[in-house]
């Protein structure tokens, strides 16, 4: 069995919340470079993703690893005092207790982990993204795995054709449940239509075979208070008993809408780039997203390809820039700004506060 570990946090944006600066990347570099040495870790890669700072990880000590999430918050730590060194805004940021007990989880950084069995030839595709919410899965994993206008494998091919188990958070609730594509795919539009509340966590075959996982933490839902948007990552597995390569990336060439962008308080088009691109200028975005893809041979992560650095998606960027143009017309007036209720994560309480004194019985 190997473990495949994406954990993410932004300690500090450069200039703004605009990009991870690279000592912070070399000094994480360092750290799972010694653990790698020390056989931790199998392998491992470094990229960011806006200001986000990205850790890809394998190992055999399965998810959850006291070792291997103590590494993570050592590079996070350790990066810190750098980002703090060259004051980086937001140093820091996404590290929301200090009283770290050996699992990143509930503490801030965004962790997606699957332990699998590696297959004859075992493609992958990590996705991170940047100013958008945890939810922002939900859309792309519809279509995915229970798209038949996507996933041409649900018609053609006899390994998928049985469908695919979701497996949805609550994160209000902090419930889970279980549910079945075709059979109850309206059941689980219901749900994750409504993607600031439920989100996909896993996706499974019907043989309970993983091959899908997220970050779902919510930044704002652990400190009561808008910090900085969750900017989750995603391992999704390809080929055989999963989709195609492909299908498993396809949903990005149409621009849907996420929230988060400015100040987290914003409608914005998911805009697929390159890693290079991956660096959220205007209006502190548009949000991005980036898919690394990867073969695993024995552990070792062979990548990664950088596979929306690719001309075929360049009207999804362009149509992108559109709706950004045609949502940035409309200012702070919903629904380019995020419904009140949504607001209340953010800096709404404080302006409410201020006025409080001020409302009058209305006559
Ligand atoms: P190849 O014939 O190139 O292996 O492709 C098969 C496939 O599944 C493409 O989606
Ligand atoms: P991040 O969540 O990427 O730090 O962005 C926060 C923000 O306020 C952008 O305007
Ligand atoms: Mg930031
Ligand atoms: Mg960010």
């Amino acid at each position: 069995m190997v473990t495949i570990s994406a954990i993410k946090a932004d300690i500090g944006g450069y200039p703004g919340h605009h990009s991870v600066h690279p000592d912070l990347i070399k000094v994480a570099e360092k750290i799972l470079s010694a653990a790698k040495k020390s056989k931790v870790l199998k392998d491992f890669i470094v990229l960011a993703c806006g200001d986000d700072l990205q850790l890809i990880m394998t190992h055999e000590h399965g998810v959850d690893n006291k070792e291997v999430h103590s590494l993570a918050w050592k590079a996070f730590t350790e990066g810190t005092k750098i980002a703090k060194k060259l004051k980086l805004y937001g140093a820091g940021q996404d590290l929301l207790s200090d009283a770290f007990s050996g699992n990143v989880r509930g503490m801030g950084p965004g962790i997606a982990e699957m332990e699998i069995e590696e297959r004859k030839s075992e493609p992958i595709v990590v996705f991170m993204a940047d100013k958008t919410e945890s939810g922002a899965w939900n859309f792309p994993l519809y279509k995915i795995f229970a798209d038949p206008f996507n996933i041409a494998g649900l018609v053609v091919s006899p390994n998928v054709t049985k469908g695919f188990k979701f497996e949805v958070y609550d994160l209000h609730e902090k419930k889970s449940v279980i549910l079945e594509t075709p059979t109850e795919m309206y059941s689980l539009l219901a749900l994750i239509g409504a993607s600031e509340r439920y989100v996909v966590k896993r996706v499974y075959t019907k043989n309970n075979v993983v091959g899908a996982v997220t970050s779902t933490e919510s930044l704002s839902l652990i400190a009561g208070k808008y910090v900085g948007k969750d900017d989750p990552v995603m391992i999704v597995r390809g080929q055989h008993d999963f989709p195609a390569l492909g299908e498993v990336i396809e949903p990005f060439a149409f621009p849907f809408l996420v929230k988060g962008w400015m100040r987290g308080s914003h409608h914005g088009p998911f805009m697929p780039t390159s890693f290079e691109h991956a660096k959220p200028s205007r209006f502190d975005g548009p949000p991005r997203v980036t898919a690394a893809g990867f073969q695993l041979a024995d552990g070792m992560l062979v990548g990664p390809v950088d596979l929306f650095d690719d001309p075929s998606y360049n009207l999804a960027r362009q149509k992108a820039n559109e709706i950004a143009n045609y949502l940035m017309q409309m200012g702070p007036f919903e629904p380019h700004r995020l419904g009140i209720s949504e607001m209340e994560y953010t800096t709404i309480p404080a302006i409410l506060e201020k006025l409080k004194t001020r409302f009058k019985k209305m006559k």
